[in-house]
């Protein structure tokens, strides 16, 4: 029987998406682990299957003011790109397991192109807001995805970068007054619902692309991340979480 890990399965898209799925599927949310910490992350990685055919990073935050784990990191960058890191990579010894196992992680690629990583300030001392935060990790995760590709090249499993765009999952929660009524409504008038998004996901996880690296805005081919910067990231993020 399939196994597939979501992380964020709780609500929103990774809910819609583990409703969805015939098997076993494993949904986790906050009350499993706090993925904006390292050593809960790194604690869930141990109790989870070691035969794993599908990971789904879903799990996000939005926070309008910045704040610093007691672990010392972004709460959005912990959460948005260490937690997806290592669980990618820790759980990639299960994954390798499986006779066609895959990563997706819902991520920015190919949408808003704006956004970079902070490279000399991560954490975001100078200048935070939400929208730098989580432009930060959208371009993150983008690198996250080549990454893996680029350093495990003869790996089964098959990364797919995927931008839902907008989707009515419930996040205007995040936001307060009066953003939280706007993002409501303007998700309610122009976004996904949940469901609809999660379908395309089901596809995916039925019949995974057969390349390394796939990227998808709302299902459409877009370029594939440059990986330049993705060794680059790579060395920070170990770096953050020795
Ligand atoms: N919605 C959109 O329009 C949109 C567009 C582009 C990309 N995306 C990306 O798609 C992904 C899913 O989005 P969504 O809108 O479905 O999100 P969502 O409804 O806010 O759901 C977030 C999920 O993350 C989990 N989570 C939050 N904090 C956590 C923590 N500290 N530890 C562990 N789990 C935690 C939540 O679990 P609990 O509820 O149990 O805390 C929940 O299952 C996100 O990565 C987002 O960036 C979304």
């Amino acid at each position: 029987m399939r196994t597939v890990v979501i992380a964020g399965g709780t609500r929103g898209i990774g809910r819609a998406l583990a409703s969805s799925l015939d098997g076993d599927v494993i949904a986790l949310g906050s009350a499993d682990a706090d993925l904006t910490s390292v050593a809960q992350t790194r604690a869930l990685i141990d109790r989870l299957p070691d035969r794993i055919d599908a990971l789904v990073l879903s799990a996000g935050q939005f926070s309008r003011r910045r704040v610093v784990t007691a672990e010392g990191h972004e709460r959005t960058f912990a959460i948005g790109v260490l937690a997806r890191h290592l669980l990618a990579d820790g759980l990639r010894p299960a994954l390798e397991r499986s006779p066609n196992p895959m990563i997706l992680n819902l991520c920015g690629v190919g949408g808003i192109r704006s956004g970079h990583v902070h490279w000399d300030d991560p954490t975001l001392t100078r200048g935070y807001s939400l929208f730098t935060a989580t432009m930060q990790v959208a371009r993150a995760n983008d690198l996250l995805g080549a990454g893996f590709a680029g350093r495990y090249p003869g790996s089964r499993v098959r990364y797919v970068l995927y931008n839902p765009l907008f989707v009515d999952s419930g996040m205007h929660r995040h936001f307060d007054q009066p953003m939280r009524t706007v993002v409501g409504v303007a998700a309610k008038v122009f976004g996904q619902s949940a469901t609809k998004a999660a379908a395309p996901l089901k596809a995916l996880l039925d019949d995974p692309p057969t390349a390394p690296l796939t990227a998808l805005r709302r299902g459409e081919p877009v370029p594939l991340p440059d990986p330049a910067d993705a060794a680059r990231l790579y060395e920070m993020l170990r770096a953050r979480v020795a």
